[in-house]
């Protein structure tokens, strides 16, 4: 079988595999060095090849005759916006862009943030960095100046870029004054800010350190492509960990290119000049890797959406948008499809448009349950694949590669490992399991092209987090299990991460916040089932004695903490107060028994806790406050 034989030859003989794909880029210098290992002994891709993403992603295909083509188009129900926007068009935009920041003093290997909403200024922005070599790191809109002072002191950018304003359903998202809220609270200040001014109507406070995105542009010179190493790190992006504390996930350069266009015509099964759509936010790496670079690279149209699966206007928006744009192939998330089915749930607006553009329809992001895997099939009509990643591996890890042959699909499976990925279940003991047994996804060293290269000035943290468990292998974070034909089952993660419609989100952070709360002794934050965002955040809170605040003004409180310190998207709605928190004998709350009592999931009461009455007042808390499975 095709698939076999392409993805054994893949983990058999990784350096001439990779070799092999990274000829498909236009390099200006080709690597002869394909697998080395870097200053911390991991390894690194292509070492000696010299290139550009930006230069890939536009330049290569103005010079191939493409120049007219759609590179990006642009479609925002919110603002009732349409623009088609050609590789010449992008190539103008970009390069004075980068012009700009380079005459505002950032030099190659210097950072800048990107903290912008889904217009066209973003992806110009992110390609105007890689343009010189400056490392962005764009900051999700849902994040909140607090989450973004983070990020701010521990990535120092010389430079920020932002838009006046973002638009969410019925609602205007400050973003300028959010910038400005971080800068307050960040010890790390870079002299600019870059504002894009979307002239919605509401007045933005003017600082010293703003600079007018259109007058930069206007004024600066168009700027050339600069020669990086594929090991200079193109980006930075913040992911949620097991602390309170993001990481910043270090891509390269070559490595990435390489994994992407091979991922846009192997996994996805596109060819140059189609359209493909990410439904996802350039703040994801979705949004990088399928929004910006993956579809530039591969010289396919990609499209840029401003809206959501529902109420922009309506359930049809996503159908629209596939059969306007002649989309081959989408991809969102099944949180999306779960939105669009509870209003639409015959799916008769789907058959006002004409789909048969649309080849694939992918999923990922969160689990897929199997019910929104086969109404998404039955009323497309085409194959849906579930395929799972991570921001760290920047591509997916298991998916059904169908530019390599269409496997049958298995739903509840996140399908088969992707060429490079050899992945393992294993147990505690880091010993590989049998066909059908749970343990902890694991993917044997080295890793592919593309996956993540560090973490941003914290080699130590990257070691202890991914590779320390299991040594000789990269632990995913994830559970799962393997078939007896290969297919890869995901059955969630291990620690304190949870997915809330897609959004990966730590509850440790969470729980940082709410312990904080001057009424709160002790507390607990976790995932519960929700029938629409896959999981919904919980907290368990255990009072001062002798609190006397009302319990509803106290959990008011709390959850606007959350949503001020870490963002809207964190959907921190649910504070139930108890007495006690079930805990063992050594003081270690017992989360797990708690999620598990909340989704009604089979549960054993650990033999080490202290007091076994507390599970009865905890399910009668989660039933009068119909919590998960009680609703
Ligand atoms: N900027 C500012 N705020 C944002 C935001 C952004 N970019 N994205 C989301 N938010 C806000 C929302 O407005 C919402 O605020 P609210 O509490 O005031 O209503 C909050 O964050 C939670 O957002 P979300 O979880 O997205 O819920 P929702 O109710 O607004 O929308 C869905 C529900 C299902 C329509 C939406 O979650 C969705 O489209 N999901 C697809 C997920 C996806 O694409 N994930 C990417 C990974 S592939
Ligand atoms: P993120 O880094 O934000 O992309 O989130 C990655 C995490 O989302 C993974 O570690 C998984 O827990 C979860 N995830 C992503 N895709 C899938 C999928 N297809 N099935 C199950 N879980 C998924």
């Amino acid at each position: 079988m095709k698939y076999q034989n392409f993805y054994k030859n893949s983990i058999e003989n990784p350096e001439e595999f990779w070799a092999e794909q990274a000829n498909q880029l236009e390099w200006f210098k080709a690597p002869e060095q394909i697998i080395s290992k870097d200053k911390y002994n991991y390894t690194q891709w292509f070492s000696d090849g010299q290139l550009n993403l930006s230069y890939l992603c536009i330049d290569k295909h103005i010079n191939a005759g493409f120049g007219a083509q759609d590179a990006i188009v642009y479609d925002s129900p919110v603002t009732h916006t349409k623009q088609h926007i050609s590789f010449n068009q992008l190539h103008h935009e970009v390069s004075k862009l980068a012009g700009g920041i380079q005459d505002l003093g950032l030099q190659k290997g210097d950072t800048c943030i990107i903290y912008m909403p889904m217009i066209p200024q973003a992806l110009y922005a992110m390609l105007a960095c890689a343009r010189i070599g400056v490392i962005h790191s764009v900051v999700f809109g849902g994040f909140a100046p607090h989450e973004l002072a983070i990020r701010i002191d521990d990535c120092k950018p010389k430079l920020i870029i932002t838009a006046s304003n973002g638009i969410e359903i019925e609602r205007i998202i400050p973003y300028k004054p959010f910038v400005d809220e971080a800068l307050v609270k960040a010890m790390n200040k870079p002299k600019h800010v870059i504002v894009f001014d979307r002239e919605l109507g509401v007045e933005i406070p003017k600082k010293n350190y703003d600079v007018d995105y259109l007058t930069l542009v206007d004024k600066s010179p168009s700027i050339e492509a600069v020669s990086l190493e594929s090991t200079h790190p193109s980006y930075i992006l913040y992911t949620s960990g097991t602390t309170g504390t993001p990481k910043g996930i270090i891509r390269d350069t070559g490595g990435y290119a390489t994994a992407l266009k091979f991922s846009m015509k192997y996994i996805y099964g596109l060819n140059e000049g189609e359209a493909f759509w990410a439904a996802s936010d350039v703040g994801w790496v979705v949004g990088h890797s399928y929004i910006v670079y993956g579809p530039l690279l591969n010289r396919n149209t990609t499209i840029l959406f401003e809206g959501k699966p529902i109420k922009t206007p309506d359930a049809s928006t996503f159908w629209r948008v596939i059969s306007e744009h002649n989309v081959k192939v989408m991809f969102t998330a099944p949180t999306a499809i779960r939105a669009i089915k509870k209003e639409d749930p015959t799916g008769h607006m789907i058959k006002r448009f004409d789909l048969s553009c649309l080849k694939y329809q992918f999923l990922a992001g969160e689990r897929c349950d199997v019910a929104t895997l086969n109404w998404t099939e039955e009323k497309l009509n085409v194959p849906v694949i579930d395929h799972w990643w991570q921001t760290e591996s920047g591509w997916p890890m298991l998916a059904n590669m169908v530019g390599v042959g269409l496997q049958p699909v298995k739903p509840g499976s996140a399908g088969l490992p992707v060429c490079g990925y050899d992945i393992q279940i294993l147990n505690e003991e880091g010993d590989v399991v049998k066909d059908n047994v749970e343990g902890y996804v694991a993917v044997k060293l080295p890793l592919p092209p593309g996956t993540l290269s560090n973490l941003w000035g914290n080699p130590e943290r990257f070691k202890f987090g991914y590779l320390n468990r299991f040594p000789g292998y990269y632990f995913s974070g994830d559970g799962g299990y393997k078939d007896e034909d290969g297919y890869v089952f995901i059955t969630g993660r291990v620690d304190d991460i949870i997915n809330v419609a897609g959004h990966r989100l730590s509850t440790a952070e969470m729980e940082e916040i709410v312990a904080s709360h001057k009424a709160v002794a002790e507390c607990a934050v976790f995932g519960v089932h929700c029938e629409l965002k896959g999981q919904k955040p919980l907290g368990l809170v255990v009072l001062k004695s002798g609190e006397t605040l009302d319990n509803r003004v106290i959990q008011k409180e709390i959850i606007q903490d959350v949503r001020k310190e870490i963002g809207a998207v964190a959907s921190f709605r649910d504070v139930l107060v108890v007495d006690r928190l079930p805990k063992t004998r050594s003081g270690k709350i017992l989360r797990k028994l708690l999620r598990n009592i909340a989704d009604e999931r089979q549960y054993n009461i650990p033999s080490t806790i202290d007091d076994v009455t507390i599970i009865e007042e905890i399910k009668t808390k989660y039933q009068t406050h119909h919590i998960g499975i009680y609703k």
